[in-house]
């Protein structure tokens, strides 16, 4: 795999630290006591390190599921066209469902999930995103609980890729590609 530098931070690790606690203790307020467990639901594969961290800021009884999605059909330009690869464990009937994302870029994802996890007819359904892309938006999306917006530019680490690398960098940057 070729490999790039990082041409500049966007977040970086401290203010990563911050941004979950503060969606951690904002997500506990909201909840408050609920009569069963919240249910974590975490999109991969680039939610699985703002989902450790974030459950861990959660201070009320939860579970934790994941839902594998394939945006791209056969090319590498989105299609929109959302494909379930790995289904949720576990029915979500009369839960309440915590959506995790890692970032919301054009929202045409998170916007096919919310609709597909609604028909499957939870007490409630909110979501969550650790990067938000205003700039990018082409179908709207009510963000519940929101980390920080970025700039239109392609964003990698904690979690996010590129051709399936970088995931694992502790703060969120962009490449130089030359
Ligand atoms: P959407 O355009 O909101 O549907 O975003 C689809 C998916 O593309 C996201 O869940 C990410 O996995 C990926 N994605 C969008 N923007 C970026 C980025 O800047 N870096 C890495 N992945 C991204
Ligand atoms: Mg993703």
């Amino acid at each position: 795999m070729k490999t790039y530098e990082i041409e500049k931070t966007l977040v970086s690790e401290d203010e990563v630290k911050r941004i979950v606690e503060r969606l951690g203790a904002e997500i506990t307020a909201h909840y408050g006591e609920l009569e069963r467990e919240l249910m974590v639901i975490g999109l991969l594969r680039g939610s699985f390190i703002f989902m450790a961290d974030l459950v861990r800021q959660i201070k009320i009884p939860l579970v934790v599921d994941f839902l594998t999605l394939s945006s791209y059909g056969d090319g590498t330009i989105s299609s929109g066209d959302v494909k379930v690869v790995m289904d949720l464990d576990s029915s979500i009937e009369d839960r309440d469902v915590l959506l995790v994302e890692d970032i919301v870029d054009t929202g045409r994802t998170f916007g096919k999930v919310i609709r597909m996890m609604r028909n499957r007819n939870p007490r409630s359904l909110k979501v969550c995103t650790f990067l938000n892309k205003p700039a990018a938006r082409l179908v709207d999306i009510d963000i519940d609980f929101r980390g920080v917006d970025i700039p239109n530019e392609f964003a990698v680490g904690y979690g996010l890729d590129y051709a399936q690398g970088y995931r694992h960098l502790p703060y969120v940057g962009v490449l130089k590609i030359d």
